[in-house]
């Protein structure tokens, strides 16, 4: 089965054709990253109007990429939560006219469970087979931070999230005060390689309740307002070391919490997504932590941490195996739990 699959949330437009959920026939991203870079941050207009003007042309390459025409699809998957509600809008309703033009199912995917979804695209190894639930998914991205249970293909239970920023976020905006261009993620990244992880005492956030929730906020104002006050009093900050011990500490909390939550619920399994887990720190810490464990260990190739609509595609796939499909009132939402879940 090969299903179309296209997402627009945020600053990537994107169109993929995947066959079995697993395997990749095409894949385009129009990023609009270098005209947002200006502006410091995705600015929610000018994104949307981006999409209206790159949805049609992408989705026709991702299409003549497959050597495929619309009709030869057996599902249009889109992402239609959470996101920029503008951006949203351009995937889903370009992807309800296809549908409804072509005759083919249309298919709703949250957005998260797309970024997990990306894992079911690793191909098996000699010593690893493919994904398949049930697994502990730890989906790190700019807009989410979560610890769920992926039950099946279609059903999580979230185990921890964070009350505040996303991982990325803290990220971006401690990016954006040490001085580097808009997303800032990567080029902490870059950085915290030439630093010394050591040079900086970072706060750690305290949990009360859920010991599997995050709060990223406290370790962002630390940093921001430490950065403030060396420009006041004229001091040089050395953002090598800052960046390392700031990825340093998102690395260690993410994966101490995971691999806990892992103990406790008796998963042997451990899968990684979203944009934040391109990081370096967080890719080796966890992988480190999981092989000294002795669990399984997924990650997905950094081509498809980010967003992207294979993922799209490929959570597409299972969800209309399960049913899940959607008729011309499907709507975009800003904010959504994932599947079979109530508001926290
Ligand atoms: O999944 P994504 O592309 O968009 C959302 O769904 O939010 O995630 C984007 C986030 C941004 O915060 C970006 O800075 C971060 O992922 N990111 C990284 C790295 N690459 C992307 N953060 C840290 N290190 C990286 N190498
Ligand atoms: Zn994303």
């Amino acid at each position: 089965m090969r299903i179309l699959g296209i997402e627009s949330s945020c600053d990537e437009t994107a169109a993929a054709v995947v066959e079995d959920g697993r395997r990749i026939l095409s894949n385009v991203i129009a990023s609009q990253a270098e005209e947002h870079k200006q502006f410091g941050g995705v600015v929610p207009e000018l994104a949307s109007r981006r999409h209206c003007e790159n949805i049609l042309p992408v989705v026709s390459k991702a299409l003549a990429d497959a050597d495929m025409t619309i009709d030869e699809v057996d599902g249009i998957a889109v992402t239609y939560a959470p996101g920029l509600i503008g951006a949203l809008l351009v995937g889903v309703s370009f992807a309800k006219g296809l549908a409804m033009m072509s005759g083919k199912p249309l298919i709703p995917v949250h957005h998260t469970e797309g970024h997990a979804a990306a894992n079911y695209l690793v191909p098996a190894t000699e010593d690893q087979p493919v994904l398949e639930p049930p697994y502990l998914g730890l989906i790190v991205s700019g807009g989410h931070t979560r610890i769920a249970e992926v039950l099946d293909y279609t059903t999580f239970r979230t185990v921890g999230r964070t009350r505040d920023d996303a991982a990325g976020e803290c990220f971006d905006k401690c990016a954006r005060a040490m001085g580097f261009p808009y997303p800032g993620g990567v080029h902490v990244d870059q950085a915290a390689q030439r630093g010394n992880a050591k040079a900086f005492k970072l706060p750690k956030a305290k949990m009360e309740g859920s010991p599997y929730d995050f709060s990223f906020s406290g370790l962002k104002t630390y940093i921001v307002n430490l950065l403030h006050h060396a420009e006041q009093v004229g001091e040089q900050v050395n953002t090598d070391d800052l960046s390392a011990a700031l990825q340093q500490a998102i690395a260690a909390d993410v994966t101490k919490k995971t691999i806990a939550a892992a103990k406790e619920l008796g998963y042997q399994t451990i899968a990684l997504s979203g944009g934040v887990s391109a990081n370096s720190g967080v890719r080796n810490m966890l992988s480190e932590a999981c092989r000294k464990n002795g669990f399984r260990f997924y990650m997905p190739p950094v081509a498809l941490c980010g967003d992207n609509a294979a993922m799209i595609a490929a959570q597409g796939y299972f969800n209309l195996a399960a049913g899940i499909t959607a008729d011309e009132s499907l709507n975009a939402v800003a904010s959504k739990e994932l599947r079979g879940e109530t508001a926290l």
